[in-house]
This record gives C-alpha cells, structure tokens and sequence, in this order.
C-alpha cells in the first residue's frame, strides 16, 4: 500500500527514463507516430524522483510537464531520442524505457507540403529505427540496471522473456494493449512482470501510478 511519506529507498541513484512516442516527420506538415501519452514514463520518473533519485526524463511530444526537480530532455524523432540516450546512459545507475518508440520512419519527402494533385496514389517507404533499449542494453555496465516495457497483442509472456533477453534487461513489464485498460491513452496497466531472476508475476489492472510504485520496489527486491 501506498504510504503518505516516500521511502527514500532511490537515493542518490540516478535515473533515466524514457517516455512518450516520438514523431517522425515525412513532409512539411505530416508525420508518422502513435497514441502514447507518455503517462506510464511520468508516472515511473515521478515515483523515482519521490522515493529520492535524482531523475531525467528524455521526451517525445507529449503534453506533459514536471516538477523542476525533475530535469527534461525533449527531443522529437528516435534518432534524438536515441542520440540523447547515448549521451545520458553512461552516467545514470539506472534506465527505464518507457518510450513507444517508433520502429521505423519514413523516407522524407521533404520540407515542402506535398501536395494531392501531384500523385493519384501515394507509396511511402519506411527504414528501420535503431533500437534503443537495445543499445543501452550493449553497454549496459555490471553497476547498471535496465527495465524495459513491452506492449503485446498476442503470446505477451513468451513476447516478454525474448525482450528481457534480447535488450539484457534486469526487469521488463510487458501488456496486452487489446486489454481495455492496459496501454495506451488509459490510466490503468495490467501487466505481466518478469525479471532477470526468473521471479513472474501477473498483476491485476491497476493504476500507472500504482504499477510504477511496485515496478521500483520490485527492482530493489535484489
Ligand atoms: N524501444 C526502444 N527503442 C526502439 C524500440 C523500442 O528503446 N527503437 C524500447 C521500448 O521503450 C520498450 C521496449 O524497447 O521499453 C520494447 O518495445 P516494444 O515496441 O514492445 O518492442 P520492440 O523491440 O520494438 O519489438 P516489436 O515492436 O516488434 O514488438
Ligand atoms: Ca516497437
């Protein structure tokens, strides 16, 4: 249960959190993203910063804004998102990607506005983003911590456990986004916890602010 005075059990730790979507532009005025509010990020930084860490937040647009403890990297596309990470990683204890990051962007059209009358239909090509929880996972030092975030449609905990390995995670949470009220755009999580010492755990539809208390005491079990 919660308790009106926050344990100090995060401080001096530094945290880094990602959070929100990103956006990736494809002409003057479009671009290609997705519905994330950056809640569950907001909720996991705010969490960390009451229990005493010293908290980053790199975000994606998102309409959020934080306690001026609370130091804030806005950034737009996953490349930022990415470049900024690689920046901030080295020196943090530990990371928390909750970012719905897009996998891929399209290949710009360009600055200009595209216009209707120049196509009858319309082709776009999409390359590949980098992955960054998989690359703070490369580097991860033996004196960092990693939690990942995984949003499933189907096979959520086989989904999970590849990603917990995949990006050499220490914890990951992963939900079923066909859930009403699990994902995107909802207060509340249910989500399926696994971590790096095989402990499993199924936790019932709960608040986002609720699940980032327990994902954090969940972390310092070991
Ligand atoms: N993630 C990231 N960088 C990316 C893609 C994902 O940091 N380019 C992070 C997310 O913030 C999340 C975790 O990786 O913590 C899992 O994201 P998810 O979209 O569920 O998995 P993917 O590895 O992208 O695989 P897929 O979307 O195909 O399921
Ligand atoms: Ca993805």
């Amino acid at each position: 249960t919660l308790k009106a005075i926050s344990p100090q059990d995060l401080a001096g730790q530094k945290v880094v959190v990602t959070l929100g979507p990103t956006r990736e532009p494809w002409d003057g005025v479009r671009f290609w993203s997705n519905p994330s509010s950056g809640t569950m990020g907001a909720c996991m930084a705010m969490a960390a910063y009451l229990r005493g860490a010293d908290v980053t937040v790199i975000a994606g647009p998102t309409s959020l804004d934080f306690p001026s403890g609370i130091s804030v990297v806005p950034v737009t596309t996953a490349a930022q998102m990415y470049d900024a990470c690689m920046e901030e990683w080295p020196g943090m204890d530990i990371g928390c990607a909750t970012a719905a990051v897009a996998d891929f962007h399209p290949v710009p059209y360009g600055d200009q506005k595209f216009k209707k009358a120049d196509a009858d239909d319309l082709t776009i090509t999409f390359k590949p983003n980098k992955d960054i929880l998989y690359s703070m996972g490369q580097s991860k030092r033996t004196d960092q911590r990693l939690i990942g975030f995984a949003a499933e449609t189907n096979s959520i905990q086989e989904a999970a456990q590849g990603k917990m390995q995949r990006k050499n995670l220490d914890l990951i949470a992963a939900n079923d986004i066909t859930q009403e009220g699990s994902g995107f755009g909802v207060s509340t999580n249910a989500m399926f916890v696994l971590d790096k010492n095989g402990r499993k755990e199924t936790w019932p539809q709960l608040p986002k602010t609720e699940v980032a208390w327990r994902l954090w005491d969940h972390l310092l079990l070991d």
